[in-house]
């Protein structure tokens, strides 16, 4: 049997991403359920004139999250458990100062890394700064300290794929083109070394050496991200974030000696219990997608028989604390995949069906402001009472070039009553400014929606994945009783329906709405 809360008993830990949408869950769950380490070392990056003690205690200590945790243990536990320090994982020594690192070696025993870059598809070496530069910072600190390491990666580094992903495929030299065991035709320290000297030639023929990337050109910007997706795409990977991952995993397999456990999450979703249902942060998850068949879209690039590989952030922290123990006491995995499709699958069409059911219900999109703007809508083929339709991308580019068509229509209209409104010297021009504007509105709300599904194309049209999640399975069933009552993974105990309408819809809604509203919502 496995004792979490012995293994964690007077151990120093150190974590970094703490104040991320994953991160704040587990320190909470830590703080909440295993207080009995003897110190937790959190790093945060300062940033935006704010120091990292400002950081952690505005952005992650004040969050929701953790705020009646934090009341309930009182000011004395964090001052005389908790250190925080500034640093920064793309930083030699992850950024933290020799000095405060000779304190912590032998002392540190376990480093949990949850910072990482998450966009998908930025200039590459945004990217490979936190999750290619970052790993190999991390795995020099953790052989510095003599620390055991568990990073989180995620499932997606298995690239373009049909079916079961396993988790027995060896790390080293993966690449989602692989033509099995034999192909040794990739070498990760080979393809980090070439990527960074293209990295070096583009801003070099920019003038610029350096690699702030708040001074860069945007047409350097432009290369480089053009670089990332085109080395992922070279060897199958479906972004440049998945390919960073899938490197950042094989610099940490090829470390000698390094004992380690690479935790990879399918899509992060709100939480099922902890802190409490519905909890979500970011618009990064598939908040985008709730959104947007909340507002009444009707047609989806989409296989309505994929499945969406979900699973909810409290589950996923609990999962990182049980291989945290286990690799405490070595008796880890080198990979725990995190899904939920191998024992509970939810396929994009039922997902989707839900959430226009929900949109229907409220009758949202068909109070959708004046008539002016039904009009518009309806003459530029928005039909908001349509059925919902899966396309594919040639049915969604026939689609969206007729709704182009029918814009332009619509819009050479407006301009002609226009004219010969202003002609007659008729009153209702405000009426038909106002129409003009409903459909600009919808013109950008067609543009965005558009480059937001580009990016989910491959999760929910171009593959279909199932995450084999066995290791996280075995190693659940062997905690003891009293570790059962505070952790959980139980995926196949999700009712769908129910997740989908009061976690996600009801968990986007309340905590992601508002925080992106003003820049997303002006978009759409
Ligand atoms: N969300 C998902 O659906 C999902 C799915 C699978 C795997 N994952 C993995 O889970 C991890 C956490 O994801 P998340 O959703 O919580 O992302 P997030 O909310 O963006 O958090 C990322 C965290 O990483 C930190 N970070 C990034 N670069 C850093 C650097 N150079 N130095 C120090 N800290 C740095 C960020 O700090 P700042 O606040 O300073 O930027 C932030 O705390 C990532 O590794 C991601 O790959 C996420």
């Amino acid at each position: 049997m496995t004792s979490v809360r012995e293994s964690f008993q007077d151990q120093e830990i150190l974590l970094l991403g703490s104040n991320g949408f994953l991160g704040k869950v587990l320190l909470a769950m830590l703080l909440d359920r295993f207080p009995h380490f003897k110190r937790l070392h959190v790093v945060v990056r300062p940033s935006g004139g704010l120091s990292a003690r400002e950081r952690f205690d505005r952005e992650t200590l004040a969050s929701p999250v953790l705020k009646a945790i934090v009341s309930r243990l009182g000011p004395d536990f964090f001052a005389s458990r908790m250190a925080i320090w500034p640093g920064d994982i793309s930083q030699p020594n992850c950024g933290i100062a020799s000095e405060i690192l000779d304190g912590f070696v032998r002392r540190v025993g376990l480093v949990i890394n949850c910072a990482g870059k998450v966009d998908f598809f930025p200039p590459v070496d945004e990217s490979f700064q936190s999750n290619v530069d970052g790993i190999e910072n991390v795995v020099e600190l953790c052989v510095r300290l003599g620390a055991k390491l568990l990073h989180v990666s995620t499932c997606y580094v298995c690239g373009e794929a049909d079916g079961l992903i396993e988790e027995s495929e060896p790390v080293l030299g993966f690449y989602p083109h692989r033509r099995g065991p034999e192909d040794d035709s990739f070498d990760a320290r080979e393809e980090i070394s070439h990527t960074r000297a293209l990295i070096r030639e583009i801003r070099e023929s920019g003038g610029r050496a350096g690699s702030d990337a708040a001074r860069r050109p945007r047409e350097e910007g432009q290369r480089l991200a053009a670089l990332g997706k085109h080395r992922a795409a070279n060897w199958g990977w479906v972004n440049t974030y998945t390919y960073s991952k899938s490197l950042g995993e094989q610099i940490i397999a090829s470390t000698a000696g390094l004992p380690y456990a690479v935790v990879r999450p399918a899509i992060v979703e709100s939480a099922w219990r902890f802190p409490f249902p519905g909890w979500i942060e970011g618009g990064r998850t598939a908040a985008p997608l709730v959104l947007m068949a909340l507002d009444g879209l009707k047609d989806w690039p989409a296989r309505e028989d994929a499945p969406l590989e979900v699973v909810p952030v409290d589950m996923v922290a609990s999962a990182i604390v049980i291989v945290a123990a286990l690799l405490m006491q070595g008796r880890q995995q080198p990979v725990y995949q995190l899904g939920s499709a191998d024992r509970n699958p939810i396929e994009v069409g039922e997902v989707i069906r839900i959430l226009d059911g929900v949109a229907r219900r409220r009758g949202r999109s068909r109070r959708n402001g004046s008539l002016g703007a039904g009009l518009v809508r309806w003459a530029a083929g928005r039909r908001s009472w349509a059925r919902i339709r899966f396309m594919t991308v040639a049915e969604v580019k026939e689609r969206r070039d007729r709704f182009n068509r029918s814009v332009e229509r619509t819009g050479r209209w407006i301009g002609r009553m226009n004219g010969f409104m202003g002609d007659a010297g008729s009153r209702r021009r405000p009426w038909l400014e106002r129409c003009a504007a409903e459909l600009r509105k919808l013109e950008l709300q067609a543009k965005f929606r558009e480059q937001t599904l580009d990016q989910y194309l491959p999760f929910v049209l171009h593959n279909r994945y199932v995450f084999e999640s066995e290791n996280i399975r075995a190693a659940f069933a062997t905690l003891d009783e009293e570790d059962r009552k505070l952790l959980y993974w139980a995926p196949e105990e999700i009712d769908w329906n129910r997740y989908w309408i009061e976690n996600q819809i009801g968990g986007v809604e309340k905590w992601v709405q508002p925080q992106v509203a003003a820049a997303w919502k002006f978009q759409i």
